[in-house]
């Protein structure tokens, strides 16, 4: 069976109050075979990894952004050392941060090195096939900005043709994932493809019991 990613990109939502609810009630969802990758904003980080740990789930954390620069005089910055505090994984290069924040490849590229040098693992996203993708990028989700939070997912085959496209130019991506209106209904069209080994979830990933649903319907 193959190893499949389910990212929950939480964007900017949710306070402390609504966490530990939250995590409790999918928590036999994830198994050795899925990988359960929760990605609060920064202010939760340290309140999920307390659970997380306290409770024995098996689910990873992963940060949404990365300051592009090592510790020092950087005003408003997350580094990756103190990310690695908490996650395994960091979002670089989702859409809405090319969009609202100006970051283009180098920039990207700097954050990927950074969180490489922490031993973080990029999750990093890609609009199309041509999107560059930067040297030591071994896990990417390939996300349509027309599919992000339209409820107008990409089709599966070209989901699966812009995969295989995306691998065969950079040799040295192991894993894609497809992002974009992803729900408990569409995602196993998904998961089966031979391409594709995951899936980044927004809206969908908010709900506790929807998150569980969806989970659930990975197999
Ligand atoms: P969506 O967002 O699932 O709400 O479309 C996906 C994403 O932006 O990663």
């Amino acid at each position: 069976m193959k190893k499949l990613f389910i990212v929950a990109n939480w964007k900017s939502n949710k306070l402390l109050a609504d966490i530990d609810f939250y995590t409790t009630s999918f928590k036999e969802e994830s198994s050795v075979d899925k990988e359960v990758i929760i990605c609060p904003p920064f202010t939760l980080l340290s309140a999920l990894r307390t659970l997380i740990d306290e409770k024995k789930l098996l689910y990873k954390l992963g940060a949404q952004d990365i300051s592009p620069y090592e510790a020092g005089a950087y005003t408003g910055e997350v580094n990756g050392k103190q990310i690695k505090e908490f996650c395994d994984y960091v979002i670089i290069g989702h859409s809405e941060r090319r969009t609202n924040f100006g970051e283009g490849d180098e920039m990207l590229k700097k954050k990927v090195k950074q969180a490489l040098l922490s031993g973080l693992t990029p999750i990093y996203c890609i609009q199309d096939e041509n999107t560059f993708v930067p040297e030591g990028v071994s896990l990417i989700a390939y996300e349509p900005v027309s599919a992000i939070g339209t409820g107008n997912p990409d089709t599966p085959e070209n989901a699966e043709k812009v995969a295989t496209a995306v691998m065969s130019k950079n040799p040295h991506i192991r894993f894609v994932l497809y992002g974009g209106s992803v729900t408990s209904e569409n995602i196993a069209s998904f998961v089966h493809l031979e391409h594709i080994s995951g899936v980044l979830v927004g809206g969908a990933s908010l709900d506790h019991d929807k998150l569980a649903v969806l989970i659930k319907a990975a197999s």
